[in-house]
């Protein structure tokens, strides 16, 4: 039992830093190696923290919004000091440390060292301008192994891995500490070093297996772990749909019950719904935000979200059961999306989810139409049962909300 929770938290740590890394096409990992790399510096210099600074790694940007404003394109001070987005992402990342539902040790470390992520050995990086032995070891070895990724992805392909462009870069431009430099410098000398540096994605997880979270709390309820997901995901969308995660949350675990599904179907799309927009976090936020109806080609961009929270949930073990919530777009007649699926092809807890996701949408403030009130909703979903709606389900949402 304390197993799979320490599997389940773990696994949550990599799926919400793997969404952080999620653009549209492409996923840099730079979280997975940001940890491998700050394990491999703190080996060195503080042994005893090396896991924490793994996990501090990993989880360094959670904090930063997705898509378009994925940090590894915005390798320039100065740029990244004018973008809101990302001038408060150290903040915002702290914050989502602290927030998590139970303490274990060495979360007030990682929040620390995280905070001091982007500060710079010679006193001009940000949120304080920090100089040298000012900035806690553990953040200088963060900034350290956060700038070789980036800057070793610097060529014009950004999914090519040119150690040297790094190395060349921070030999000089005072941005982290000399001794640090030195221990990079030495670990691109190893062919192993480079060889796992590079197939991040294949070597992972045989070494996060090894690492150990310990829980300052006992008591341990998985419950916790999906809502903080579902209020990770919250605080990145809320600008745009303020409470959307939550009120699918509510009704489609309402929908779930009605139909007298057993408690762990009920609970299998409770879980589901706090991770169905997943996706979205890799959608450009001036699209999310965008206060007008959307082009057809912003449309698609929107729709990938739907792909992308299968591929998302499938890719780490602990979610890999609720990867259905990714079908919600789809419809009965056939002619959703990512794969047009139809009728009973649609997993069961999608269609309640769909339902769910529409009476939501419908119900909330959005600047492109009016709101509906509740039983305006209702006679939509009843107009589009056996279109867009399983017509199996409709009665049932009907008779428990009129
Ligand atoms: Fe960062
Ligand atoms: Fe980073
Ligand atoms: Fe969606
Ligand atoms: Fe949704």
């Amino acid at each position: 039992m304390v197993d799979d929770f320490q599997k389940l938290v773990k696994d949550c740590f990599v799926l919400i830093s793997l969404t952080q890394d999620l653009v549209i096409h492409s996923n840099y990992h730079h979280g997975l190696r940001c940890a491998y790399l700050a394990e491999k510096i703190g080996e060195e210099l503080i042994p005893d923290e090396k896991d924490i600074l793994f996990f501090a790694g990993l989880l360094h940007d959670i904090g930063a919004q997705g898509g378009a404003f994925h940090l590894i394109h915005f390798p320039d001070l100065k740029t990244q000091m004018i973008n809101d987005g990302i001038r408060e992402h150290p903040y915002n990342t702290t914050h989502l440390i602290r927030m998590f539902p139970f303490l274990f040790e060495g979360q007030h470390r990682i929040a620390d060292y995280i905070l001091h992520h982007h500060e710079w050995w010679k006193g001009i990086g940000y949120p304080r301008q920090l100089r040298e032995e000012q900035i806690p070891l553990g953040a200088r070895i963060l900034r350290a192994a956060d700038a070789f990724d980036i800057y070793s992805r610097s060529g014009k392909d950004r999914n090519e891995i040119i150690p040297e462009n790094a190395l060349h870069l921070l030999k000089s431009n005072g941005e982290i500490d000399p001794v640090i430099y030195k221990i990079l410098s030495n670990l691109c000398k190893s062919e192993n070093f480079l060889y796992e540096y590079r197939v991040i994605e294949n070597i992972f997880y045989s070494h996060y297996e090894k690492k150990k979270i310990k829980f300052l709390t006992s008591e341990l309820d998985s419950n916790l772990v999906y809502e903080y997901i579902g209020y990770v995901i919250e605080s990145k969308l809320g600008a745009s749909s303020p409470g959307h995660i939550y009120a699918d949350v509510l009704y489609a675990t309402q929908i779930a019950t009605a139909l007298g599904l057993s408690s762990q179907e009920v609970k299998d799309i409770k879980i589901a719904s706090y991770l169905h927009d997943l996706g979205k976090l890799a959608i450009p936020s001036e699209i999310i935000e965008k206060p007008a109806l959307l082009t057809e080609k912003e449309w698609e961009i929107v729709r990938a979200h739907a792909s992308l929270t299968i591929e998302l949930l499938e890719s780490v073990p602990a979610f890999k059961k609720f990867s259905f919530a990714g079908y919600h777009h789809e419809r009965w007649d056939g002619k959703g999306y990512p794969q047009g699926l139809k009728e009973d092809e649609i997993p069961l807890g999608a269609r309640i989810i769909c339902i769910a996701d529409a009476l939501d949408a419908m119900t909330s403030r959005r600047p492109y139409r009016p709101t509906l009130t509740f039983q305006e909703a209702l006679i939509e979903i009843e107009k589009n049962s056996g279109t867009q709606f399983d017509p199996h389900i409709v009665p049932k949402v009907l008779e428990i909300y009129r």
